[in-house]
């Protein structure tokens, strides 16, 4: 069996479900542009989502030429709700994104059922989610399809890259037809990207993160290492060169790797989420709430804060390496939204979110950030 096939077996046999289910691609993004295509979405469709995730998602709709819908997310999930979603169906509608956010999925059987209702495709983004289960289920076995992220800090790594999933069968020959068109990694995206996994396995030890930190965001800033976006997916909606590219077996060995201890990281990470929910609930802090909380996969824990800058300078200086992500409704674009559509006034839960969200690490001994959590709870919202 070949190293791809290997691993596409093990990812099959972690779901329980048929190998043949499951495309491997060079990112995340990737597999939701093919599904996309593989649904025949294009021109005068419209595909929503929600307006609080990752500006790819908008940009691989647009790639099709199809419109994005943004729906608001509602403060406590940090997930669409149905009825949000329900208002934003109109004739075009072809698809709708059900996002799992840091691991947190919502509604998602209602929100099926809506779509199928009316004949419209679902997608789950369980980029931060694989692993996970809604209700008893593994995500990404809910809807028509589901592409997953094995980004850095994802559930488990290949450095960069992406799967897809496809539930629906209808699906499976038209997705074929694409994926044969997608460019191999060259030699260079294989040499880099085997020289970035080497250095985060021997190099990034602790006392070594802040300065490989410093690094590594110079370079991608430069261009010069693999970022998770290059500079034209965070400044415009055309599809860069080279988008489309299929998994290399460098991603495909380190993911049959770390798939290996991901039951015992989600356990750790499992444990270390619900010690920071009792700390949240015990000092009355916004957090997950109770009844979501068997369900959540956590990924990461989210922590409101009043002034996001200013905690976030705070952690660095104490050397907790909390996580930045969703800056922005459309992370991590800071400047207008409006290439990608986004009218942000009409989304106040996601702007809201949007600025006051940091993420906490859940790997590890908590010790240290439940210390820095007390000094500065005041900040905490
Ligand atoms: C919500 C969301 N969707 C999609 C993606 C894209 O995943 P990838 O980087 O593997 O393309 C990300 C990336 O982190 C994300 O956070």
């Amino acid at each position: 069996m070949s190293i791809q096939d290997t691993y596409r077996t093990d990812l099959a046999d972690f779901l329980g479900i048929n190998t043949d289910q499951i495309s491997l691609y060079w990112k995340g993004r990737v597999g939701l542009y093919a599904v996309l295509k593989a649904m025949g979405i294009g021109p005068g469709d419209e595909v929503i989502l929600p307006a609080f995730t990752c500006v790819v998602v908008p940009n691989a709709i647009l790639y099709t030429g199809a419109t994005p819908v943004y729906v608001d997310i509602d403060p406590n999930s940090l997930c669409c709700e149905t009825k949000s979603i329900e208002k934003a169906i109109t004739p075009h509608t072809k698809a709708i994104l059900i996002q799992n956010m840091l691991g947190l999925s919502y509604e998602v059987h209602d929100i099926v059922s809506l779509a199928k209702a009316r004949g419209i495709y679902t997608i789950e983004d369980c980029t931060h989610g694989f692993g996970g289960k809604y209700q008893g289920q593994f995500n990404g076995l809910m809807s028509d399809a589901a592409f997953f992220s094995s980004q850095w800090n994802k559930p488990f790594s290949t450095g960069i890259g992406g799967m897809l999933v496809i539930n629906n069968q209808a699906l499976h020959e038209p997705l074929q037809k694409i994926n044969a068109t997608l460019e191999a990694p060259s030699f260079k995206d294989r040499l880099v990207l085997s020289t970035l996994i080497w250095a985060r396995t021997y190099l990034l030890k602790g006392f070594t993160y802040w300065t490989l930190l410093r690094w590594y965001r110079w370079l991608s800033k430069k261009g010069w290492v693999i970022g998770s976006s290059s500079a034209d997916e965070l400044t415009g909606t055309s599809m860069p060169n080279g988008y489309f590219k299929g998994m290399s077996l460098v991603q495909c060995r380190k993911g049959i790797k770390s798939l290996k201890s991901l039951k015992k990281t989600m356990l750790l990470r499992k444990n270390n989420a619900l010690k920071l929910h009792e700390w949240l609930l015990k000092h009355h802090k916004t957090c997950v709430p109770q009844p979501l909380i068997e369900d959540h996969a956590f990924l990461k824990y989210p922590l409101l804060v009043n002034d996001r800058a200013a905690f976030i300078e705070k952690s660095e200086k104490a050397r907790l390496p909390l996580g930045d992500w969703f800056i922005s409704p459309l992370h991590p674009v800071k400047s207008s939204l409006v290439p990608w559509g986004l009218n942000i006034d009409q989304h106040p839960h996601a702007r809201y979110i949007s600025q006051h969200i940091v993420n906490l690490p859940l790997e590890g001994d908590l010790s240290r950030l439940i210390n820095f959590l007390e000094l500065y709870q005041n900040e905490i919202l």
